[in-house]
C-alpha cells in the first residue's frame, strides 16, 4: 500500500566518507543506504556503536555533506528537494520550518533560560508571544522540569535535564519529520516515559519521525518500522 504513495524521505545510494588528511585515510561513515519513511510513520534504527546511525541523521539533516547518493524529502515549501544538493538557504528554511532535530549530545544555548530556549522555538516559526509563553510552559511542565529552573541558564543543569530541554524546544514546534539521536539514552525512566508519551501524541498528531533507539524494545508498541545498521549498511 505504501508503495503507491510519495515517500515523505527517499534515501538512494547514500554514502559518507570521511577524508582523515592528516592520516591519509579514509574512514567510512555510511555505504550504499537505501530506505524510505512515508508520511506519519516512526522508524527506529537500531545497530553497533560505530555503525554508521548517526551520521545517516545528520546526513539529513545537513550537518554532514553527504558523498554520494540522494536524499528526496518531499517539502511543503520546495516540492520534492534532494537535501544532499540543496543549498545552505534552502536547508537553513527547512530547519526552520519543517525538519526538527534532537543530537545524540547536549547542546545549550548560553545566556539564554530555560524557558526563552523552549520559547524561542516557537517565536522561530511565527509563533506569537502569549501563545509561545503558553505552548512553552506547557512543555516545561511536561518535562517536569522544575518551575525553579524556569529563568535559570541551562549550563549548570544535569545531563537529563538539559536533554529534556534540548526534546522539548525541537518537539514544541511540531515539526513534518522529526530526526532523533538516542533521545532516552541517558534518562531515567520516569523521564523516557515522558518523552514516549510526546512521540505518541506527536504521531497521532501526523508527525513523521526517524529515531536511533539504543532501547528499542521500550518503544515497541510505537515503532512502526525498524532498520538495522551493521558496519555501515542498512537492512529493514
Ligand atoms: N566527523 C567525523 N569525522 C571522522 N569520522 C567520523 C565523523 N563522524 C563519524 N565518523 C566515523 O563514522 C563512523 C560512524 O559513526 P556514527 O557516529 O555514525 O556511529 P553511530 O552508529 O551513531 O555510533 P553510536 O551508537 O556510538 O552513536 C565511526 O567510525 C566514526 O568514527
Ligand atoms: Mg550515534
Amino acid at each position: 500500500m505504501n508503495k503507491l504513495r510519495t515517500p515523505l524521505l527517499d534515501i538512494k545510494g547514500l554514502y559518507k566518507n570521511f577524508d582523515l588528511y592528516n592520516l591519509d585515510k579514509e574512514i567510512k561513515g555510511c555505504q550504499n543506504i537505501n530506505f524510505s519513511v512515508f508520511e506519519g510513520e516512526f522508524i527506529g534504527i537500531t545497530g553497533t556503536s560505530g555503525s554508521g546511525k548517526s551520521t545517516i541523521l545528520k546526513c539529513i539533516y545537513r550537518n554532514y555533506l553527504p558523498t554520494k547518493g540522494e536524499i528526496l524529502y518531499n517539502s511543503d515549501i520546495y516540492g520534492v528537494l534532494d537535501l544532499a544538493k540543496a543549498t545552505e538557504r534552502q536547508m537553513v528554511r527547512i530547519r526552520k520550518d519543517e525538519i526538527g532535530y534532537v543530537s545524540q549530545f547536549l547542546k545549550i544555548m548560553p545566556r539564554v533560560t530555560a524557558k526563552n530556549f523552549v520559547k524561542e522555538a516557537i517565536l522561530e516559526i511565527g509563533g506569537e508571544g502569549e501563545l509561545a509563553e503558553k505552548e512553552a510552559i506547557k512543555m516545561l511542565k511536561h518535562f517536569k522540569i522544575s518551575e525553579d529552573l524556569w529563568e535559570a541558564y541551562p549550563n549548570t543543569f544535569s545531563g537529563g535535564e538539559k536533554l529534556r530541554l534540548n526534546i522539548a524546544r525541537a518537539m514544541i514546534k511540531k515539526p513534518k519529520l522529526l530526526i532523533l539521536d538516542e533521545p532516552t539514552a541517558s534518562l531515567d525512566n520516569g523521564s523516557k516515559v515522558l518523552v514516549k508519551e510526546l512521540i505518541q501524541d506527536l504521531k497521532s498528531k501526523g508527525t513523521t519521525m526517524l529515531g536511533i533507539f539504543h532501547d528499542i524494545e521500550f518503544m515497541e508498541n510505537v515503532i512502526d518500522r525498524e532498520y538495522n545498521m551493521t558496519k555501515g549498511s542498512i537492512n529493514e
